[in-house]
């Protein structure tokens, strides 16, 4: 799917200058967080569109994402399920609705990232995510091994439990060399354990040499806020409800004391950041108020430190994380406007 893509591409950048040409096969990191700016999480790997099943999910919605202002899509794939059984090889099927996606996505100028979000399958089982993630990402960089640079890839979205820094940083330089054999310089995002944790960056370690990574963090603090009434966030936090988040002083200083400790990070090892996940669960909080206060501040956090950003999730039900109702074809107007009204 992308070739007849490429070649076009190909074909209008040998008219220009030479220079413009080589700069197409190749960006800084650096260069690219700036451009991915404002983001969204796309069609995560249980949406009923992986299996070929009818879903709320359109490709059509990615115009929709460039429209409203979004320079950058997410998708989080869940490709274990879609191996064949002797976990060598990803069904076409497969290939074929990621490529739609990827091509919308590219087709519209965004950044588009292919995030291998199996990471519930990886934290209670490394052992057998050890022996799929290697040929997952055989297949994926062979496949896309000629998408322009705007496309990156994600090694695992939040590595935690069984998954701990130890053995993510013994994987990472195999992951990434894996990457390398065909993808020499296509900017790998990558993160930390805890479930992409910024307290565990210390933590991580990444080729040296390679300068070709961006690393990214997840933010749902206050967690009691975000996720108040989140069955899969434990007993406690499931039965939360009435928690507030007025943007206090108090707040937001926190919130600034927990980006700065990422950006010092970021600027002690030298790699850009981006905030791959943020986004507050509505079914025990109505306030819509408090959830656009609390994006907005997130949002602008990011943007004052140079990070790029994703929002979770452009639409998962009424009282989701949702930033699209998707059964009335229109934004969620107080998200959407903290996302991208800046
Ligand atoms: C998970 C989602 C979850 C979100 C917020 C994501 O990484 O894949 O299932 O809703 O985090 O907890």
């Amino acid at each position: 799917m992308f070739k007849p893509l490429l070649l076009a591409t190909a074909a209008i950048l040998m008219a220009a200058a030479a220079p413009v040409l080589a700069q197409s096969t190749s960006m800084t990191p650096e260069d690219q967080v700036k451009a991915m700016g404002p983001g969204i999480n796309v069609a995560a790997g249980w949406d009923p569109y992986w299996d070929g099943n009818p879903s709320p999910f359109k490709i059509g919605y990615i115009k929709s994402i460039k429209d409203a202002g979004f320079k950058t899509i997410r998708i989080p794939i869940t490709t274990f399920r879609h191996m064949d059984k002797a976990g060598q090889h990803l069904d076409p099927a497969t290939f074929r609705r990621l490529d739609a996606i990827v091509d919308a996505g590219v087709k519209e100028g965004l950044n588009v990232i292919i995030d291998e979000h199996d990471y519930d399958d990886c934290g209670k089982d490394a052992n057998a995510c050890g022996a799929l993630l290697p040929n997952v990402w055989y297949e994926l960089s062979e496949h896309y091994k000629n998408a322009p640079p705007s496309v990156m890839f994600e090694l695992l979205n939040e590595p935690h439990e069984q998954i701990d820094d130890k053995l993510w940083n013994a994987w990472i330089p195999d992951l990434v060399a894996i990457v390398r054999e065909t993808n020499p310089t296509r900017n790998i995002i990558i993160g930390a354990t805890h479930w992409n944790s910024k307290n565990d960056l210390p933590l991580l370690k990444l080729p040296e040499a390679d300068r070709h990574i961006i690393v990214t963090f997840h933010y749902y603090d206050p967690f009691h806020f975000t996720h108040q009434g989140a069955s899969w966030a434990g007993a406690e936090v499931a039965a939360l409800k009435g928690v507030e988040w007025k943007g206090t002083k108090e707040e937001l200083a926190q919130l600034d004391a927990d980006f700065d400790q990422v950006a010092a990070w970021g600027k002690a090892n030298n790699r850009p950041i981006f905030l791959g996940e943020y986004g507050t669960y509505g079914k025990n909080n109505p306030r819509m108020d408090e959830r656009a206060a609390w994006t907005r501040a997130v949002s602008k956090a990011a943007d004052a430190r140079g990070f790029a950003r994703a929002f979770w999730y452009f639409s998962e039900g009424p009282v989701g994380f949702t930033a699209y109702n998707t059964d009335k074809d229109q934004w969620v107007a107080p998200i959407k406007d903290a996302l991208v009204g800046q």
